[in-house]
């Protein structure tokens, strides 16, 4: 039996990616290998949003070309987001590479691998979605589902638009059957994924609304209407997406939040710069005083949710009284995590033109270690409300830090480590006992539990 090796990097779309890679080679065959150098099908799943992600990257294909090396009719495989924005250069640079493929081709791996083709080949064009092939689930109990691909915003500082295209929405009988199937296999936890999840459906044709008397106006089906009939579902127990833009936060999007008993009470929703100047040369379409003002509406009607974002500091031109506005932001908001990252120049993009007002790297590092700072500091504080509450958790494992307790995630999104009996995939009561701006912690309420059987 033929054996693969996968590495992936990047984004929940990646991961996705990879599981129904995992799930169409399987198909084909081939099982996994614990360890590259054990491999005869050597992939990539890859990013490139920022050029960490590349770099990274780059040092795991020198070990690939050592084994192809030594074992001359092993495969390597690239497949993703890097290997879109290079394409055809990758033959060029990494002779040793045998196959290519953008996020829209995952399929033609199988049929390079089941042709007898010798010579290399690439595969960039956009076509099908990923979430049609065969699923190797990393977690039974837990699944994605892409809803979409693609992207139709144009922010200046972001590759994703290039490597996966335009947006295109899966129909929304397709994916409520794949939901049931999903619960039928076990699956109690959905994360629902796109590019941008809450501008669902635009690309459909209008149809009557499902359920709807005969001859009502025809309309589009919308995000928030997907999460209702996603909550319909018998067996899902916690839905979840990624991610959504601000500019398409909807106010029945977040009433979904509140109505829905699956839809969870978390909501990522990137905040890239809290000035508006900056905004605009990111071309966000929203302002601060927007942003805010779907933060106040999701305060107004889920007023526990957990709040988390993505920030980017030293964008081109950025000043430190634009940075000073950001930092107001966070600290107004309240966020219960974000990730920061450092402005990176990404090929093709219109950021990376703008070479005029580049932010200095000791400018960059120095506001960055100020936001981490003020994001870690607001987090711990707003952990604490969970100290002294009762909280549901889904068990995910053994705790990684001590192997004799469990670990497991809030409706929140937050990681828990606790004492307890329960098993992965079980739903279970936990008391939070302490919270640090990352994990909780707590003991399983094992009396409930007995009470509860
Ligand atoms: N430089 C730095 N961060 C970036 N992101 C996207 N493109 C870039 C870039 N060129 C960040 C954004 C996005 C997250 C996934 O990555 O914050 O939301
Ligand atoms: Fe990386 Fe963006 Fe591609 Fe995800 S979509 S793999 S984050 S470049």
């Amino acid at each position: 039996m033929k054996r693969y090796h996968l590495t992936t990097f990047g984004c929940q779309m990646n991961e996705h990616d990879s599981e129904r890679m995992k799930g169409m080679l399987e198909s084909l065959g081939y099982s996994e290998a614990p360890e590259r150098a054990e491999a005869d099908l050597i992939l990539f799943n890859t990013c490139s949003i920022r050029e960490s992600a590349d770099s990274r990257f780059i040092a795991h294909l020198g070990e690939a070309k050592r084994l192809k090396r030594e074992q001359p009719e092993r495969i390597v495989g690239v497949g993703g987001c890097w290997a879109q924005s290079v394409k055809e250069e990758v033959f060029e640079r990494f002779p040793f590479v045998d196959v290519a493929f953008g996020p829209g081709q995952v399929h033609k791996l199988a049929e390079f691998l089941t042709s007898d083709s010798i010579t290399a080949q690439g595969y960039f064009e956009f076509e099908g979605f990923t979430g049609h092939l065969p699923a190797h689930r990393e977690r039974a109990f837990q699944g994605w589902l892409q809803i979409s691909v693609g992207c139709n915003s144009v922010c200046s500082y972001c590759i994703v638009p290039s490597t996966r295209g335009r947006e295109v929405s899966r129909p929304l009988e397709e994916l409520l059957g794949d939901a049931r199937a999903m619960a039928d296999e076990g699956v109690r936890e959905i994360t629902l994924l796109g590019q941008n999840v809450n501008s669902y459906g635009r690309d459909l044709p209008a149809s009557a609304p499902t359920g709807g008397p005969p001859g009502t106006r025809r309309e589009r089906p919308g995000f928030a209407e997907l999460l209702r009939l996603l909550d319909g579902i018998d067996g899902i127990d916690r839905i979840r997406y990624t991610s959504p833009h601000p500019k398409d936060m909807r106010e029945d999007v977040i009433r979904a939040h509140a109505e829905l008993e699956s839809v969870c009470e978390h909501i990522h929703l990137p905040l890239q710069s809290g000035s508006s100047r900056i905004l605009k040369a990111m071309r966000r379409t929203y302002d601060r005083s927007r942003y805010l003002d779907r933060v106040a509406l999701i305060r107004e009607h889920v007023p526990d949710a957990a709040l988390t974002t993505d920030i980017i500091v030293g964008f081109p031109t950025e000043t430190e009284e634009d940075f000073r506005e950001t930092m107001e932001v966070v600290e107004h908001v309240g966020y219960d995590s974000a990730f920061t990252f450092v402005f990176s120049p990404r090929r093709g993009t219109e950021a990376a033109a703008m070479t005029v007002g580049a932010v200095p790297h000791p400018v960059k590092v120095e506001r960055m270690e100020r936001l981490v700072e003020a994001v870690q500091r607001g987090a711990r504080e707003r952990a604490q409300r969970f100290v002294g509450r009762t909280v549901e958790v889904l068990v995910e494992g053994r705790s990684r830090t001590d192997p004799d307790r469990l670990r497991g995630r809030t409706r929140h999104n937050k990681v828990v480590n606790f004492g307890g009996l329960a098993a992965p995939g079980e739903l279970t009561d936990v008391e939070i006992l302490a919270a640090t701006s990352q994990t909780l912690s707590g003991e399983e309420q094992l009396l409930a539990r007995a009470a509860a059987r």
